[in-house]
């Protein structure tokens, strides 16, 4: 979806920027997506993804609401912490960590930790009267376009062993955890799979286990991209009437990244470069796939834009970013303006897996992020996290 609009109105964007490529931080945006989930999943807490944004104001506004954070890592451990944001606060939900990563948690003051086999499992022993550890399971969305499901999650016929294991090891597993794939469709495979929890919850119960006292549900939670605005209300109705049956003993977790990330967060673009080819005019925009647009290519998506421009004339067209790496193309368009040099370009919904990813590739830096000003507040410009 292409908006084309005239160039001289892209002024209250460029108002809010120093520079170019910049993403612009919406705090309003994510306090309302924050609160609408919140709201769509009621009874569950929900724990911000850090990993698909760690931009310290989205952080803070997620803090300030009294919001929960899922860390990968200490280095993520460590930004929180620097907000005063409390590691009673955080859950560490990688299923795979070295022994020092685990160390550096532990001493950090996080308790609760992830395994998916029992390799994992031996790496806690040193830790086991202080943490509490949640086993993910693996469930597959066939409507979620990225997969988190091959590459962790135990299937659910080993859960019982595994379970076992720990209680012959000391270590308490008192959780569930899965994750069914990035921006799916429905939530009907989050819905399925706390069915399967459920169950299992019982059989573990049978076999005289531990009690399951936490599931967490994690995340998968869309943005919308190109599509209608997400109304989470619809989206969460399966999981709601699954936790219509959830035992009151069992507390239920969330760990949504995209869906509050994504949305609160543009990319101010500008045309820097432009060249008749033989396939049609290419614009070489100041951000590519090395920057924040890596999703392009790992998670094949595609974002809404605004072009600004004054032109008239149209042709076939081809994006492209900063870098000499030819993989670095955003988009070819069979008709388009032929965009004018220094002409502007937004793109929406850009705020999860963009900057976390961008990398320095030919030198060239990350866009710069500002936070959108509230009424009354002046607008701050930052370059870096
Ligand atoms: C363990 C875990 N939790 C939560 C998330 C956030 O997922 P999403 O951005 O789909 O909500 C991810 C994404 O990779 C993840 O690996």
């Amino acid at each position: 979806m292409i908006d084309v609009l005239p160039r001289e109105s892209a002024s209250p964007w460029l108002d809010l920027i120093e520079t170019t490529p910049s993403l612009v931080f919406d705090p309003a945006i994510c306090r309302q997506k924050w609160n609408a989930l919140t709201k769509a999943l009621p009874g569950v807490t929900l724990y911000y993804a850090v990993k698909s944004n760690p931009y310290s104001d989205l952080l803070q506004t997620i803090a300030a609401e009294g919001g929960c954070f899922d860390v990968a890592s200490s280095a993520e451990i460590k930004m929180l912490e620097h907000r005063g944001i409390r590691p009673s606060r955080m859950i560490h939900t990688h299923p795979i960590k070295t022994e020092a990563e685990i160390e550096r948690a532990v001493a950090s003051g996080v308790i609760t930790f992830v395994v998916d086999n029992v390799d994992e499992l031996w790496k806690l022993i040193p830790y086991r009267h202080v943490i509490r550890v949640m086993l993910r399971l693996s469930f597959i969305a066939p409507d979620a376009p990225i997969d988190l499901s091959r590459k962790f999650g135990a299937p659910i016929q080993d859960a019982l062993s595994i379970l076992d294991v720990a209680y012959d090891t000391g270590i308490r597993i008192d959780g569930l955890c899965f994750h069914v794939g990035s921006q799916a469709a429905t939530a009907n495979t989050h819905a399925d799979a706390l069915v399967t929890c459920l169950e299992l919850c019982k059989k573990v119960n049978e076999k005289g286990l531990p009690e399951i006292a936490r599931i967490d549900i994690g995340g998968g939670f869309p943005a919308h991209y190109l599509g209608e605005a997400v109304d989470f209300a619809s989206f969460c109705a399966p999981i709601r009437e699954v936790l219509t049956n959830v035992p009151d003993h069992v507390q239920i977790l969330a760990e949504p990244g995209r869906a509050i990330s994504a949305p609160s967060m543009a990319l101010v673009c500008k045309v820097i470069g432009r060249a008749k080819r033989r396939d049609g005019w290419w614009f070489y925009l100041d951000d590519g796939v090395y920057g924040a647009q890596s999703g392009r290519i790992f998670d094949g998506m595609h974002y809404r834009m605004s072009v600004f421009t004054s032109s008239k004339e149209r042709s076939a067209c081809v994006f492209a970013g900063p870098t000499c790496d030819s993989i670095d193309e955003l988009g070819r368009y069979p008709e388009f303006p032929v965009l004018n040099m220094n002409d502007i370009v937004i793109l929406h919904e850009m705020g999860a897996y963009t900057l976390a990813s961008a990398t320095q590739f030919n030198g060239i830096a990350p866009p710069a992020v500002v936070t959108r000003a509230l009424p009354g507040q002046i607008q701050e410009y930052r370059r870096t996290f």
